[in-house]
């Protein structure tokens, strides 16, 4: 077990985002967080990653309480985040971006700009690591936040809606990418809207509705749960 929460709850006035959740995570495992919109999945991940304190239930990852600990102290423990909306530095290149992470969260001081690059190959980075962030396209920025993300050597990988906005065409290789950061050593946490990318990749998944966990299992379990067909059809209908 790597990662654990226990009745979590996290609130916005009088709106119960993150309602009693308890979820394990394995080492090793590629574990989605699915649900409709609103459901609650963001929020639940700001709380793993420290930019929510959630007021009550416990973080615990590698045995340890980590609940009151900020987002920076948690990337020194080994947890990493990609943001649903990716964040860049959109004047410097492609390599920067990566060796700026290198520099202030990863291990490797001797030489960033080679770690960089290695970090560059590893997600199969499409076109020239010169290229200024600002021109890159999401496919492109999508890897380039996974780089950024490993620069700082996670144990523990926490993606956002990662595969939103890629094309059915790009979606095969970023699922084999997501698996060969795992194949790597890295435990990840996905949530994510597309049903593929959750289907070919999850080891198991939890449902959030409303706030609550309705459901958690593997592909199969949950893809055969009342429970989870009853949250989605409203959404299927307004699609
Ligand atoms: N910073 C915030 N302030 C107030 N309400 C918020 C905030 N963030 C999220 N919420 C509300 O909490 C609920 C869960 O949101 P979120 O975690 O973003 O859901 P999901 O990621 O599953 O779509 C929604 O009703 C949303 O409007
Ligand atoms: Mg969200």
């Amino acid at each position: 077990m790597l990662l654990r929460t226990e009745g979590i709850q996290k609130r916005f006035g009088g709106l119960v985002a993150v309602n009693d959740v308890s979820i394990t995570v394995n080492k090793g495992e590629i574990f989605g967080i699915i649900g409709p919109n609103g459901a609650g999945k963001t929020t639940f991940l700001n709380c793993v990653s420290g930019f929510y304190t959630p007021e009550k239930g416990k973080v615990i990852f590698n045995d340890q309480d980590i609940k009151n600990l900020s987002p920076t102290q948690l990337c020194n423990k080994g947890i990493a985040r990609t943001f649903q909306i990716v964040r860049s530095f959109p004047k410097l290149s492609a390599l920067d971006n990566v060796k700026v992470a290198v520099i202030f969260g990863g291990k490797e001081k001797q030489n960033p700009e080679k770690r960089a690059k290695e970090l560059m190959d590893f997600v199969s980075f499409p076109v020239s690591q010169d290229i200024i962030a600002e021109n890159l396209n999401t496919m492109q920025l999508k890897r380039l936040e996974l780089a950024r993300a490993l620069a700082t050597n996670p144990q523990l990988l926490l993606l956002d809606e990662v595969a939103a906005g890629l094309t059915p065409a790009e979606l095969p290789d970023f699922i084999d990418l997501i698996k060969r950061i795992r194949d790597w050593g890295v435990t990840i946490i996905v949530i994510e809207h597309v049903m593929k990318f959750i289907m070919e990749s999850c080891d198991r998944i939890a449902v959030l509705n409303f706030g609550a966990k309705i459901a958690e299992g593997t592909v199969e379990e949950i893809k055969n749960n009342p429970k989870v067909m009853e949250a989605y059809l409203g959404e299927e209908h307004v699609h």
